[in-house]
């Protein structure tokens, strides 16, 4: 018996969102599972390449720690996997694995587990909810972990919202993004992003793209995460100049994630001012419309 599963990208954050809100993404990773003899792995696709294949494989430890949770027993397992979710940019690959891991061994031995029980065990691995909540839920999710639990509601994408991602060609490790958050913040900033943050998962919810820009803020994580992301501050100071509605750093970055309205006429330009502020800093990239 084998099972499939496909899992989508995620962004975290939406800006000021931060460790709550998180969207998947039209980027997909495919998880194969099989009990086996013994423990085997087949992977595809260039962002396979640093992938241990061995029983360390993310994959293989999730998927154990799902059969130890159901009390049952699969030691060996043929895994494949293919993706095309590009590593260490703040498009949630590590999350994609965790919740396409967990999916599939627990369609492999019946489902036993709910998704909300997943969903509380792949945050306890990740230590914020939002990358493994879209990609477990998928479209927008607002999450709230106590450190066990993750409460979640689900938002569906308004239908004329479209995202760019521009991917900086370098990687930058969460732990490092996260290391460059300060360990408290003023009240004032508190409340800056609180607001913003209430405002934007409001105007998802209802449709308004309008509200967007003035949403898509942040004094949490942004400000600080800017030096290690060449070109960050420009683009996000004055991308909505050029046909973005708001836009954020994706998760930890360094990935750039612009919203847009789908009818918006200048998406070449708003394209052609991210890749160019990106050169003029000195970083290669590519761009991507998903959603
Ligand atoms: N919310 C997390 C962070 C996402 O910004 O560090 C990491 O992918």
């Amino acid at each position: 018996r084998k099972v499939r599963v496909k899992i989508p990208a995620s962004t975290a954050n939406l800006g000021p969102g931060f460790d709550t809100l998180g969207m998947a993404l039209s980027l997909y990773a495919w998880i194969e599972m099989g009990e086996a003899e013994q423990t085997v792995f087949h992977l595809y696709g260039d962002e396979m390449k640093d992938v241990a294949l061995d029983k360390s494989n993310l994959i293989y430890k999730v998927a154990q720690m799902v059969f130890d949770e159901a009390g049952v027993s699969v030691p060996e397992l043929e895994i494949s996997m293919h993706s095309e979710i590009p590593l260490t940019r703040g498009l949630g690959s590590s999350a994609s694995a965790i919740i396409g891991g967990m999916v599939a061994a627990n369609a492999l031995i019946g489902s036993p587990l709910s998704n909300d029980r997943l969903f509380d065990m792949a945050t306890a691995l990740e230590k914020h909810p939002d990358n493994v909540g879209a990609s477990l839920f998928g479209g927008i999710i607002a999450a709230a972990w106590d450190g066990s639990h993750a409460d979640v509601i689900r938002i569906e994408p308004p239908k004329d919202l479209e995202v760019l991602v521009v991917i900086p060609e370098f990687e930058l490790a969460t732990s490092k993004a996260r290391e460059a958050l300060p360990s408290s913040v003023t009240v004032a900033d508190a409340v800056y992003n609180v607001s913003r943050s209430s405002l934007l998962t409001g105007a998802l919810a209802c449709g308004r793209l309008d509200l967007i820009g003035a949403a898509m803020r942040d004094r949490l994580h942004q400000p600080y995460r800017a030096p290690l992301v060449p070109g960050m501050e420009t683009v996000l100071a004055e991308a909505t100049q050029h046909g973005a509605l708001g836009i954020a750093l994706s998760g930890a970055g360094p990935t750039l994630i612009a919203f847009v309205d789908r009818r918006e006429p200048r998406k070449s330009e708003l394209e052609a001012f991210l890749m160019e502020t990106m050169r003029k800093h000195g970083i290669e990239a590519r761009t991507r419309w998903l959603l």
